[in-house]
C-alpha cells in the first residue's frame, strides 16, 4: 500500500504564528481584495497572505482553533473507511487533479468550472467556525473558502429552484469504502434555496490558509456552520438546483435518525444519544463536555429560516 504523504511540519504554519498573522492583518484593517494565486494546484500557494480580515463577534473570537493535527487526522469520510484515521491513511488514493464542478438544473446559465476558475471568479474568505458532529464532538476549524451564495447568483437560478443538491464522487478504485455498499454511494446531500444562499454556508477550498487535505474533503466541500457536521458534504462534482427537497444520502439509509435539516439542536435528542452537549476534540478527556448551542451558537443569523416550523418534526 502507498503510504499516506504528510505535510512536513515546517510546510504548516503554527498556530500560534497564524493567530499572530490574523490579528496583524486584522490591527491593519486590511480588506485585501481577491487572491492571486497561480495556480491552485500549487500546494504552497500563499493563501494566507491574500486572505481578507474577517469581521468576527468577540465571543468566536475567543474560541481556541482546534489544531491541524486533530483537524486533519480524526475525521468522519466514509468513501474511505468508518474508522477517524480511515480519510488519513487512504484518502492519498484520490486524484483531485483535474477537477471540475457543475452547477445545473433549474437555472438560466448552468456552470462548469475548475478550482482554479473558480476562485478566480469569487474571491476567497476565511471564516472560524465551530463543526459540531451529530456524533457528539466539535472542533473549530479556520477555513477558506467562498460563500455559496455568490457561486449561485452567477447560474441565475429559475423560479423552479427551490432546493440545491450536492453530490460528491464516485470512484470505487481510488475511494476504497466505496468498495462496501454501507452507503447509497455517491455521499449525497441536500439544503432549501434559502439556506444555500445565507450568508454563513460556504463552499472550502482551504484550512489554515493552507489548500484543503483530501481528508477533509478536497478540493472542495461544503459547510453550513448551524448544521451537523454530516451536512458539510466532502470532494463535491456537480451542484444541482431542484424544486423538489433531494433526500439525502442519511436519510435514505436511516431516515429515524437523520431527517433533512440537521439543525444543531441541544433540545432535540439523537433517537439513541443526548444532543445537549459535545466534547471539544483536543481537550483533556477528563475536562467537562462544553453544552451545545442552538443552531451552533448562530441562532440571531438563522433563526428566521425556522419561524413557524416545529423542530422536532423537522429534525
Ligand atoms: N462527505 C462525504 N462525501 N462523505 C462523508 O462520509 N461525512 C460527513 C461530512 N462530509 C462525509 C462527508 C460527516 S459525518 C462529518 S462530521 C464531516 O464531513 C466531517 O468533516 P471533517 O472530517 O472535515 O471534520
Amino acid at each position: 500500500m502507498i503510504k499516506f504523504k504528510k505535510i512536513p511540519s515546517s510546510e504548516i504554519t503554527p498556530e500560534h504564528i497564524y493567530y499572530d498573522r490574523r490579528n496583524f492583518i486584522k490591527n491593519l484593517g486590511l480588506i485585501l481584495g481577491s487572491t492571486a494565486l497561480s495556480s491552485f494546484t500549487n500546494k504552497s500557494f500563499a493563501l494566507l497572505n491574500t486572505l481578507p480580515s474577517f469581521a468576527q463577534s468577540k465571543e468566536r473570537d475567543k474560541e481556541k482553533l482546534s489544531s491541524y493535527k486533530d483537524i486533519t487526522s480524526y475525521n468522519n469520510y466514509y468513501e474511505f473507511g468508518t474508522s477517524k484515521s480511515d480519510p488519513q491513511d487512504h484518502a492519498h488514493l484520490l486524484k483531485i487533479d483535474p477537477w471540475s464542478i457543475s452547477i445545473e438544473g433549474s437555472v438560466a446559465k448552468p456552470l462548469k468550472l475548475d478550482i482554479d476558475e473558480l476562485i478566480k471568479l469569487i474571491p476567497l474568505e476565511e471564516r472560524i467556525y465551530r463543526l459540531r458532529c451529530v456524533e457528539g464532538w466539535s472542533m473549530v476549524i479556520p477555513w477558506v473558502g467562498i460563500p455559496l451564495h455568490s457561486l449561485l447568483k452567477k447560474v441565475s437560478p429559475t423560479g423552479n429552484a427551490k432546493y440545491v443538491e450536492f453530490i460528491s464522487l464516485k470512484r470505487p478504485n481510488e475511494m476504497i469504502g466505496q468498495k462496501d455498499d454501507m452507503l447509497d454511494w455517491p455521499y449525497t446531500e441536500g439544503l432549501r434555496m434559502d439556506e444555500a444562499m445565507h450568508p454563513l454556508t460556504i463552499l472550502a477550498v482551504g484550512l489554515y490558509g493552507k489548500v484543503l487535505p483530501k481528508q477533509n474533503g478536497a478540493p472542495i466541500r461544503l459547510v453550513v456552520p448551524w448544521k451537523y457536521g454530516f451536512k458539510s458534504i466532502k470532494a463535491i462534482t456537480k451542484i444541482r438546483l431542484v424544486e423538489k427537497m433531494p433526500i439525502s444520502t442519511w436519510m435514505k439509509a436511516n431516515p429515524k435518525e437523520y431527517g433533512f435539516y440537521a439543525n444543531v439542536n441541544p433540545e432535540v435528542d439523537h433517537p439513541r444519544w443526548t444532543q445537549a452537549t459535545e466534547r471539544r476534540i483536543g481537550e483533556n478527556l477528563l475536562s467537562p463536555r462544553l453544552k451545545t448551542q442552538m443552531f451552533n451558537g448562530y441562532l440571531e443569523e438563522v433563526a428566521h429560516l425556522y419561524q413557524g416550523m416545529d423542530l422536532n418534526k423537522n429534525f
